[in-house]
């Protein structure tokens, strides 16, 4: 089961929890209306995993590979670490499915709160275009996660405030101000 939580406005170190004191967590129905979806699937053999190759084929997932995120494997590690965590959007889909270890991906919810989605293995999760989100580490300091994409990959990140953007406006639309 995926964990969700709204953040306290500490300015602590990032890879902590952040947990707000006295909320209940945030459901998986919380994170559909803002249009983040959530699969669990088992990492082992994933290739073969019957789940995903459905979930592939039926949203065009044509690209996939792998990335190792930990300060001996991520090249670049500590301006990656600090880009991941800087607010943004993309024009496209972010697709991530854990295969070890483990993060944080916080997303902005309805109010424009922060929600920070604990993700480990088996975890599966759709980001849609144009939603705020940034990504960090948490103490253990290693995360191995599978990129989905469709088509050739392009990871821009556009860092908020992206307002005018066409994809922005769309998907403002369709989950923040629509009734
Ligand atoms: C990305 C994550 C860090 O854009 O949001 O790769
Ligand atoms: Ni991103």
């Amino acid at each position: 089961m995926v964990k969700a939580w709204c953040m306290d406005d500490s300015q602590e170190d990032q890879r902590l929890p952040h947990k707000r004191a006295g909320d209940s967590d945030v459901s998986l129905e919380q994170l559909k209306d803002i249009g983040v979806e959530y699969f669990n699937i088992n990492p082992q053999n994933f290739e073969e995993n019957e789940t995903l190759k459905k979930i592939r084929k039926d949203r065009n997932y044509t690209y996939m590979d792998r990335i190792e995120c930990s300060r001996e494997k991520l090249p670049d590690y500590e301006n990656k670490i600090k880009a991941f965590f800087e607010e943004h959007l993309h024009v496209d889909e972010e697709i991530r499915f854990i295969l070890d270890g483990s993060g944080y991906f916080d997303v902005r919810g309805k109010q424009d709160e922060w929600i920070r989605i604990f993700l480990e293995a088996g975890d599966l999760i759709v980001l849609p275009a144009g939603i705020y989100h940034r990504f960090t580490l948490d103490e253990k300091n290693h995360i191995v996660a599978v990129r989905l994409f469709v088509g050739e990959p392009i990871w821009t990140p556009y860092n908020r405030p992206q307002e005018d953007r066409d994809v922005r406006k769309e998907y403002v639309a369709k989950y923040i101000t629509a009734a």
